[in-house]
């Protein structure tokens, strides 16, 4: 099997402005090289995907969305994205069932399976956000909770996606698990999905995410089985991202 390439990936929810898209230029510019061996991808909100787009115009700098729609043909619903349009507009990633939907918009596993299914279909790769809530790692349930996650929301028709580990309660604030834990839970996932895939999901990168940052993103990046990050706050600068980049080995 071919190493998977490692994927770092901002997601930058619901902050910025027009004038921060500036930042995915100065990105650029300060991975430099390190692009090459690592997929750098920024997902801002859909309003300002197209100029996105326009800034990473040139450079090898990616650019996503943080969400889509279950329908992947044309439809009447209202205020809804298509991952068609998305990929129309020069999108290449889209993240699903992050735990802010899921918990905000009660979205199902089943609603997360179907939008990655259509960004599939669409030609975009869906990065699928599973993870355990605080009272689920107290009552000792994270495999179980991450295990059935994964199995129900994960695109079935083939193509390729992303898993994110991402515990809810390691999400803007400043813990998260210990190394040792990433690890089992990674190794829990890829697990997972090899009962589900068999030997192709030797190429489903898997993410971690929760307070990742400058300084811990080295060490988070030594466990085996971390194929690279989505990270929130800390995506929003230039300085901070390009620093968990080059923290990377790939990058060096
Ligand atoms: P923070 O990096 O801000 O903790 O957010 C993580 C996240 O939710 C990325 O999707």
């Amino acid at each position: 099997m071919a190493a998977r390439k490692p994927l770092i990936a901002g997601n930058w929810k619901m902050f910025g402005r027009a004038a921060d898209l500036g930042e995915i230029a100065a990105l650029n510019r300060a991975v430099g090289r390190a692009s090459g061996t690592i997929d750098v991808l920024i997902c801002p909100p859909a309003v300002y995907i197209p100029a996105a787009v326009a800034q990473a115009q040139g450079t090898s700098v990616l650019i996503g969305a943080e969400d889509c729609s279950p329908i992947a043909v044309d439809a009447a619903r209202t205020g809804e994205v298509s991952a068609a349009m998305l990929a129309d507009v020069g999108a290449k990633y889209v993240i699903n069932g992050h735990s802010e939907r899921r918990q905000n918009h009660k979205e199902s596993d089943d609603l997360v399976r179907q939008k990655a299914e259509a960004a599939i279909a669409s030609g975009l790769i869906p990065i699928v956000c599973v993870g355990e809530t605080q009272a689920e790692r107290a009552a000792g349930k994270v495999a179980e909770v991450v295990s059935s996650q994964v199995r129900a929301s994960s695109p079935t028709q083939g193509g390729a996606f992303v898993v994110a580990y991402e515990p809810v309660w390691a999400i803007g604030g400043n813990s998260t698990p210990t190394l040792a834990e990433i690890g089992e839970v990674h190794a829990l996932i890829r697990e997972t999905l090899t009962g589900q895939f068999g030997a192709s999901a030797s190429e489903v990168r898997i993410l971690y995410g929760g307070s990742v940052g400058p300084k811990n993103a080295g060490e988070i990046f030594t466990v085996p089985g971390v194929d690279g990050a989505l990270v929130g706050r800390a995506s929003l600068k230039a300085s901070d991202f390009s620093a968990i980049i080059l923290g990377h080995p790939a990058a060096a």
